[in-house]
């Protein structure tokens, strides 16, 4: 099962307009594989699933189907079929013509001999015999056998669901194409048409390429998940994979709860963050600027003097299984995941074991803080308020004449609090020789000489943030400085928790 059925080259597509909506897609897809597209609202999941249908043409790269360009081949030339999140069912014809509408239309080729004789071969629709026998076929696959001649509008959101999935798989593609088709339905349906699909999927046996932004969804149900952002691939691996050994931050951060540190190599695998040692196994040079991520389950709790760094626990929740709980360390939370009960008030000490300690180099290209947004719309990080687009969050969306985002299905959101990871480029930042004027302030902790600019951090009063700024004018260690970011510079994204 591991002969390729799909493999995209180098795909590249940017809109008129200059919008990059996925860069440089590299991936092939197994014939019978579940292959499934995740990562957050805007990354691109769509474009790419719409340059397999043909709906969509690459500006750069290639699309091959079993080894043979189809880069240009128009959708109704490919072997594919599309499920969409709004099923776009006919409301007008009953279940039975909604699934056999694409089989009536469709002509196939058959050979018969003339009156002379001679073989000859035409083009014919197919038999209504035959167009029976693959609608009842598809419908027995999605459970809804006695369903046919009912009118889609007298069914619920699942049934219809199911029927939209029933008329993709009677023109038995080679390859299914799904874009967040469980989407609309409530969670309780979504649970239980995740695990249908799959099994629909084995006994099917065709390929499904899956759009999802929902992590818990992919991790269940894929062979392989290719993790996006910003229209490039984070990762590619399975479920274990993906989770076991994020490539980086925003890989462990989407797939999961994780803590997630700044942390700095001290030493030879001796790793700082919540600023305690930890022994690590990872090999990297020191003072290297890493990510640490730790998974709550990974945390042990011992005695207060046994730990290798000790706190309160400030909140504890039973979750089912487990309880999470979250202890402080300084101004640093720790979340803990165990199946014994730590009371809120009480101090324990934690212990990590270096191989649950996952170091990622992180490149500084940008810098990258938790954040929230207030009720004027600012997002404060690094101890400071910072006006900004939060329209951004919701692509297309606008603000009313009250502040709230309105999103392109007219729903009103209130942000209010809501957290966010901030990105903001080290070009981007605007130092000013005083720590009034701007809007975040602190000290200049370091400064260094980049060939044709000096990279400069500023760190913040009480939190210890670090401010990485590039700038061609030199600044002195020690300074009292403050930071201006102009407003389409600053980059939200929603936490992945917010969007359960
Ligand atoms: N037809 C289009 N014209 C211009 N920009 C588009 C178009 N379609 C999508 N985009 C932009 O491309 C990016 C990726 O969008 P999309 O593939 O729909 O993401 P996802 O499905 O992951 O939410 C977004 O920034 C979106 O605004
Ligand atoms: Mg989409």
């Amino acid at each position: 099962m591991s002969d390729k059925i799909i493999e995209l080259v180098g795909i590249s597509k940017e809109f008129d307009g200059g919008t990059l909506a996925v860069s440089d897609f590299n991936l092939h897809v197994n014939r019978g594989e579940f292959v499934t597209f995740l990562g957050p609202s805007g990354c691109g999941k769509t474009t790419t699933l719409r340059m397999i249908a043909g709906f969509e043409l690459p500006t750069k790269g290639k699309i091959l189907l079993d080894g043979k360009d189809i880069t240009n081949l128009p959708p109704y030339l490919r072997p594919v079929n599309t499920v969409f999140q709004r099923y776009a069912l006919f409301p007008h014809l009953n279940v039975y013509d909604n699934i056999a509408f694409g089989l009536k239309l469709k002509k196939v080729k058959t050979s018969f001999r003339d009156k002379n004789g001679n073989m000859v071969e035409r083009l014919e629709h197919l038999k209504k015999s035959e167009i029976d026998k693959k609608v009842s076929k598809a419908l027995q696959m999605v459970d809804l056998e006695e369903f046919e001649k009912r009118k889609v509008t007298t069914l619920s959101g699942g049934q219809q669901q199911r029927i939209a999935i029933a008329r993709a798989i009677v023109n038995e593609p080679e390859i299914l194409l799904l874009d967040e088709p469980l989407g609309a339905l409530d969670l309780k349906m979504r649970k239980d048409m995740q695990l249908e699909l799959k099994d629909m999927q084995r006994k099917l046996g065709i390929t499904f390429i899956y759009v999802t932004h929902d992590q818990e969804e992919a991790l269940t149900m894929s062979d392989r998940i290719v993790v996006m952002k910003d229209g490039e691939v984070q990762q590619i691996g399975t479920p274990q994979d993906i989770y076991n050994e994020p490539t980086n931050a925003f890989v462990a951060d989407f797939i999961g709860e994780s803590n997630i540190y700044n942390g700095t190599i001290v030493g030879d695998r001796k790793v700082r963050f919540i600023n305690k040692v930890f022994d690590c196994v990872d090999d990297f040079e020191i003072n290297a600027k890493v990510d640490v991520v730790v998974r709550p389950e990974d945390v042990e709790i011992v005695k207060p003097e046994e730990g290798i760094v000790s706190g309160q626990i400030v909140s504890s929740i039973f979750k089912g299984v487990h309880y999470e709980m979250i202890m402080m360390v300084g101004k640093s939370e720790v979340m803990i995941q165990s199946t014994k009960e730590v009371k809120v008030g009480d101090t324990i000490g934690i212990r990590v074991s270096p191989d649950n300690i996952h170091i990622m180099k992180r490149d500084f290209v940008s810098n990258v803080y938790d954040g929230y947004i207030d009720k004027i719309n600012k997002v404060h990080f690094a101890e400071g308020a910072f006006e900004c687009d939060v329209t951004q969050l919701y692509p297309g969306s606008h603000l009313d004449s009250e502040g709230y985002v309105i999103t392109t299905a007219g729903e009103k959101i209130d942000l209010t609090n809501v957290p966010v990871r901030v990105e903001v480029g080290l070009k981007d930042i605007e130092i000013i020789d005083n720590d009034e004027d701007g809007d975040a302030k602190g000290s200049i902790i370091s400064i260094v000489y980049k060939g044709d600019h000096y990279q400069i951090i500023i760190c913040t009063d009480e939190e210890e943030e670090e401010i990485v700024c590039d700038t061609e004018y030199l600044w002195n260690e020690n300074d009292r400085v403050s930071v201006k970011i102009p407003k389409d510079k600053i980059k939200l994204t929603l936490k992945a928790v917010e969007k359960k």
